[in-house]
């Protein structure tokens, strides 16, 4: 496949890097940011804790983790909410396919805005990140990107990687762990998401936790490809639908309308043992 970056839309640099085939679908794309909206990462949290109350440790497997902005958010979130017992499910592991992200992400490099840094000064988490003077600031689609760097503390409590889902899902045991992969699923074509969704689905248990993005709602089959591969819904209040829609077409995008309901977190469950969560 001719991969090439489209003339005509301005190209993110570094961490909001997007990249185009020659019939204009994006292939792939590395946006992100802390607190991403779609989520209510203290509800998210408080979830985790009550989900795995009986579990000593607990693995997060965060896959397309670009710059590490997810991770991050939810350690923050894990801390605040469970105080200590946060710890059982640290380190996260948190991986990508870009070697280059993950190369800056292991260097504690991140790049903020300034909502990232407001949101962190309202949780009280300012002091996790300096800002590097010895970078420069990036300016990508008219908004300004401060270089920072992570306090050793808060990036000691992730891992980082480079990992393709498509193929750690057939080989990787999932059995009790959480398996998040949030607004990735679109570059990645819809027989390739079905087969990652079959593939989770033989690797998790009952316990297993799966978690996409609101974008993978609007661009991509994964709902569809998780609930047809085995997976159930899980309803809550955790997804907050706060997301808007972006006009731009990727190469996962299905042509017709979901069949099954969408959900963002599935389980391991037959429809009929469903439960109901409210946080
Ligand atoms: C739009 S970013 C989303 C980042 C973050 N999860 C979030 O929700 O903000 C999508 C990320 O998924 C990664 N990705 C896409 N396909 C992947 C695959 N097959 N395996 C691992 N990572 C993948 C991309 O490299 C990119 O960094």
């Amino acid at each position: 496949m001719k991969v090439l970056i489209n003339p005509y839309r301005p190209a993110f640099s570094s961490t909001r890097m997007r990249s185009y085939d020659a019939d204009g679908n994006v292939v792939n794309c590395n946006y992100t940011n802390l607190n991403r909206e779609d989520l209510d990462w203290a509800k998210f949290a408080g979830f985790l804790a009550s989900r795995y109350k009986n579990e000593k440790n607990v693995k997060i497997n965060l896959f397309g983790c670009s710059d590490g902005s997810d991770a991050y958010t939810l350690v923050l979130n894990l801390r605040r909410e469970l105080g200590p017992e946060a710890q059982k499910f640290l380190p996260i592991e948190a991986s990508d396919l870009s070697f280059e992200m993950i190369k800056e992400a292991n260097e504690g490099k991140i790049y903020l805005h300034s909502k990232d840094l407001d949101y962190l000064r309202k949780i009280g988490a300012d002091g996790d990140f300096e800002r590097d003077y010895g970078e420069k600031t990036k300016i990508m689609r008219g908004i300004e990107f401060f270089p920072y760097k992570v306090s050793p503390k808060l990036r000691k409590c992730v891992d980082f990687s480079v990992k393709d889902i498509r193929k750690a899902s057939s080989e990787d045991d999932f059995s009790n762990q959480v398996v998040i992969f949030r607004n990735g699923w679109t570059f990645n074509t819809l027989n390739d998401q079905d087969k990652i969704a079959k593939n989770l689905f033989k690797n998790s248990s009952e316990k297993t936790l799966v978690v996409i993005g609101q974008s993978d709602l609007f661009k991509s089959g994964a709902s569809d490809a998780l609930q047809r591969n085995g997976f159930s819904g899980i309803k809550s209040e955790i997804f907050t639908a706060k997301e808007t829609n972006y006009p731009s077409k990727s190469i996962g995008q299905p042509l017709t309308k979901p069949v099954y309901p969408e959900f963002i977190l599935f389980e391991n469950r037959r429809p009929h043992e469903q439960r109901i969560y409210c946080y």
